[in-house]
């Protein structure tokens, strides 16, 4: 039902698995440390590997993403840790049904860089925020957050651990909800396959 999209260490993604929720594929687009999480949990996985290469073409990976999603029919992608900017057509082909994680309170530190820049900031808190993605990067709905303190002796990894521990929580309930949410409205508009 879920297909899980990540690049990193993927502790966000075992957090998912551990929360018990229905992933049905683990997508990377690198060979990264999640896969293992992915292999360890008897999840299958789907590499599509993206270029870092000038002149990336966002639009055809965009399209090598959805080909590779296709038979695993996800009614729901959770975006757990991805590395790349998804394309116009895979959030057309699923909009609304795309959710991320980002390590900041949204709309503050958007991008690649969130933790690095609460801590240039010199704010006292930060924290995470569960949102819908959409086109525009970290702009979405927000369905969830939660603050986190930022210590004198922080440096970027200590904080965006901090970080973590909360989206590993915060993130499995968030989408448990969402799915709750997706399958009242496809119970009370008749549908006969609900998620
Ligand atoms: C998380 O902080 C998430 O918000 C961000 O990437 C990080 C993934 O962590 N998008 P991990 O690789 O799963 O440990």
């Amino acid at each position: 039902m879920i297909a899980a999209l990540a690049s990193g260490t993927g502790t966000i993604l075992e957090a998912l698995i551990s929360a018990e929720l229905p992933i049905e594929v683990v997508l990377v687009d690198r060979p990264c440390a999640a896969e293992k999480v992915a292999e360890r949990a008897g999840i299958p996985i789907e590499l599509v590997e993206r270029s870092f290469a000038p002149g990336f073409d966002r639009d055809a990976y965009s399209e090598s993403i959805l080909a590779a999603l296709a038979p695993h029919r996800p009614r729901l992608i959770a975006m757990a840790g991805f590395g790349t900017v998804l394309g116009a057509a895979v959030l057309a082909a699923h909009a609304g049904r795309i959710l991320n994680t980002h390590p900041s309170l949204l709309p503050a530190f958007k991008g690649w860089h969130a933790v690095a820049q609460a801590l240039g900031a010199g704010v006292s808190e930060t924290g995470c925020t569960v949102h819908i993605a959409t086109l525009e990067v970290d702009a979405g709905p927000i369905l969830a957050q939660e603050a986190v303190p930022v210590y004198s002796d922080d440096d970027e990894s200590t904080l965006h651990e901090r970080i973590k521990q909360v989206e590993r929580r915060l993130y499995p309930t968030a989408i448990r909800c969402f799915l709750a949410g997706m399958q009242a409205a496809g119970a009370s508009r008749g549908d006969k396959e609900v998620p």
